[in-house]
């Protein structure tokens, strides 16, 4: 399946039929996970966690019967890097047809955290249920989403500017419109979507837009996780190069330089 159609495909699960995995679906994911990288070349660790031999639970999912977590060292950038290696596995998962949903904040993080840290210096930043999606979404489920408008994305003038912010981007360019409908589609923290981006000739400034709540010695910064996110669906999109360098471009108190994809490079 094309990148964009994945993209397209997934949304967050959170109804599963209590069916565990099967034996070739986890087999395939523990393979395909030890092939994931980020650009920040920051290690990310997985795991494949049995919910019932680790008591682990989220109030917002129900049915499922397996968690996966990963973690990684609280050093800078390291949510960009776990949120661009995690969204590699996500869709991985959708495109065995396995559910999913990225999930900081709702579970019983200390029993995750047994189960998965061991140093102080480490952080997990998410997890998710793994399992098969029921027929019908809970009432719980969808009330949720209508609560968060998750089927909702800002419209690309919003998101995307060239040369500076004040004005959006247009371009006919077919892969680069791809590419950031892809940015467009991502998920993030309470479908916040805090990513913007302003072209400069081939480099594609990537911004954080902060809002107030989100960032926590524990959790860390969950809209940096989103960036990490938004910059993996742009480059898997893109023949390109990435750098931290930033550009200077005046920006808000509220917005943060987060890094530059340089297509064709
Ligand atoms: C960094 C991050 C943290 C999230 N944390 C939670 C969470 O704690 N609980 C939850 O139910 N969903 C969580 N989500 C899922 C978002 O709510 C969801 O992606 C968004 O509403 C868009 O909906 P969709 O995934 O169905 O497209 C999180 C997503 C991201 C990217």
């Amino acid at each position: 399946m094309k990148y964009l159609k994945l993209i397209r495909a997934r949304r967050s699960v959170r109804t599963f039929d209590g069916r565990p995995l099967t034996d070739e679906h986890l087999e395939k994911l523990r393979a395909f996970v030890r092939t994931i990288n980020n650009p920040y070349d920051i290690p990310v660790e997985f795991f494949f966690l049995d919910k019932a031999a680790n008591g682990l639970s989220s109030p917002v999912i129900s049915g499922e019967t397996m968690y996966a977590a990963a973690k990684v060292k609280a050093v800078p950038h390291s949510e960009e890097a776990f949120g661009y290696a995690f969204e590699q596995m996500i869709l991985y998962a959708r495109y065995l047809g396995i559910g999913t949903t990225l999930i900081g904040g709702t579970m019983n993080r200390e029993a995750f955290e047994t189960a998965v840290l061991r140093e102080s210096d480490e952080r997990m930043y998410l997890v998710t249920p793994l399992g098969y999606p029921a027929d019908k979404m809970s009432l719980k489920e969808t009330a949720m989403r209508a609560a968060i408008r998750a089927d909702k994305r800002k419209p690309f003038d919003e998101l995307f500017f060239e040369n500076d912010f004040s004005a959006p981007l247009e371009t006919d360019d077919e892969a680069i419109r791809e590419a950031l409908e892809a940015v467009r589609l991502a998920p993030s923290a309470v479908n916040k979507q805090p990513w913007r981006i302003v072209k400069c000739g081939n480099a594609f400034h990537f911004y954080e837009v902060h809002s107030k709540g989100y960032a926590s010695e524990q959790t860390g910064d969950m809209q940096k996780i989103d960036m990490g996110i938004a910059l993996a669906h742009f480059m898997m999109m893109t023949d390109c190069a990435f750098s931290v360098s930033d550009p200077g471009i005046p920006v808000s108190d509220d917005t943060e330089y987060i890094a530059t994809v340089t297509v064709g490079a």
